[in-house]
């Protein structure tokens, strides 16, 4: 070569290949710097390896960077304190739930022979806010033993933009993983809604690649793994999601008669007096969701800590009385939050 001797060039190939390497690890140690996320990713991994090793899950899975994200995400069944024992007035939907779904899940020798028979993949929980809902998912996953995760809908959305879709897609291949599995969507029209022009592109490839995922699962007849949302308004649900769930419960606000029987179960553990008329506060509730009515009872459970006399020692039995006075204040307090009891008598 004219003028330029062999050793000048290798000379220059040496330097360019040292300047790029450089160049890359300087990037990659700026964009790690700049990723806000890298330390809950951290930590998430990590909760994900403890949550793993105490579902018995053999550390030789084999999961991605974005399998593990979502499996921190993952709830131990056995220690879900919810159990349908606990659930008051909703018999019929629990006796469904077992056929649909634990009776599935615990056989599924059975189940999986037919593709007619296959337990369906997709199970919706709707009505208005505090009847139950959240309640009756975790106490589903807790009878079916099955591994439960509780999917965060902002987990999916809060990262950068293009991990959005690797997570959507972790959360399908990690079910699969460890079947059985419910996955569950609390709040499902925040992610699921009905599509419009306005969605954000991001949001818009997270929904059609939740539905190619789920479609895949109902080709597999010997896949357990289900999708269990819950929300209080179904109508802003995308209809190509409702109809991938197939099985539909609705929880609605609690007649009288189921009243009377979320009071006895939520005073249950209490000591109460004779006095309490159970029925006459089912009556005096209209309009209640199960949760004012655990709210009416943990009140009236608490206001006899502040008649508590001086030289007594022991708390009195939750009477009529501190019912009655806890119900007077919870009807002043909606009102003044600008609500009303009764409700209306459905929200959806
Ligand atoms: N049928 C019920 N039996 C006993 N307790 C109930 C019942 N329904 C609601 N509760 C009480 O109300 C609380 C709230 O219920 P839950 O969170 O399941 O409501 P939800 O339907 O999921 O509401 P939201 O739509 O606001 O999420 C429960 O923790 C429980 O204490
Ligand atoms: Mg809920």
């Amino acid at each position: 070569m004219d003028g330029v001797t062999r050793g000048e060039v290798l000379g220059l190939v040496v330097r360019l290949a040292a300047v790029t390497t450089l160049s890359y690890f300087t990037m990659k140690i700026l964009v790690d710097a700049l990723d806000p996320t890298k330390k809950q990713k951290i930590a998430a991994q990590k909760r994900a390896q403890q949550i793993l090793s105490s579902l018995g899950i053999p550390s030789d899975i084999n999961l991605t960077e974005y399998e593990l994200l979502i499996a921190s995400q993952l709830v131990d069944p056995s220690t879900i304190t919810v159990g349908f024992e606990d659930i008051a007035g909703l018999e019929q939907i629990v006796t469904e739930l077992r056929q649909t779904v634990i009776l599935p899940i615990q056989k599924r020798d059975l189940f999986c022979s037919s593709a007619l028979m296959s337990a369906p993949k997709g199970v919706l929980l709707h009505g208005p806010p505090g009847c139950g809902k959240t309640m009756i998912a975790k106490a589903t996953a807790r009878e079916a033993g099955a591994r439960f995760l509780n999917l965060d809908i902002s987990s999916l959305t809060d990262k950068w933009y293009g991990e959005s879709q690797k997570l959507a897609g972790a959360v399908f291949t990690l079910a699969t993983k460890i079947q059985p599995c419910i996955i569950f969507i609390d709040e499902i029209d925040s992610l699921l809604r009905v599509r419009d022009q306005h969605d954000h592109e991001a949001t818009a490839m997270i929904k059609a690649q939740f539905m190619q995922l789920w479609d895949g699962l109902t080709t597999d007849n010997s896949c357990t793994v289900l999708v269990m949302g819950a929300t209080n308004r179904p109508n802003d649900v995308d209809k190509a999601i409702l109809r991938r769930m197939p099985a539909t419960f609705r929880v609605g606000l609690p007649s009288a008669e189921q009243r009377r029987s979320i009071l006895t179960t939520v005073l249950r553990m209490e000591v109460i007096s004779d006095c309490v008329d159970t029925w006459r506060l089912a009556k005096l509730t209209e309009g209640f969701s199960g949760s004012d009515l655990r709210e009416l009872c943990r009140s009236a459970a608490v206001c006899r800590v502040y008649q508590l006399k001086e030289d007594q020692e022991k708390l009195d039995p939750i009477n009529m009385e501190d019912l009655l006075t806890a119900l007077a204040k919870m009807r002043e307090s909606k009102i003044e939050c600008g609500g009303s009891i009764p409700r209306p008598p459905d929200l959806d």
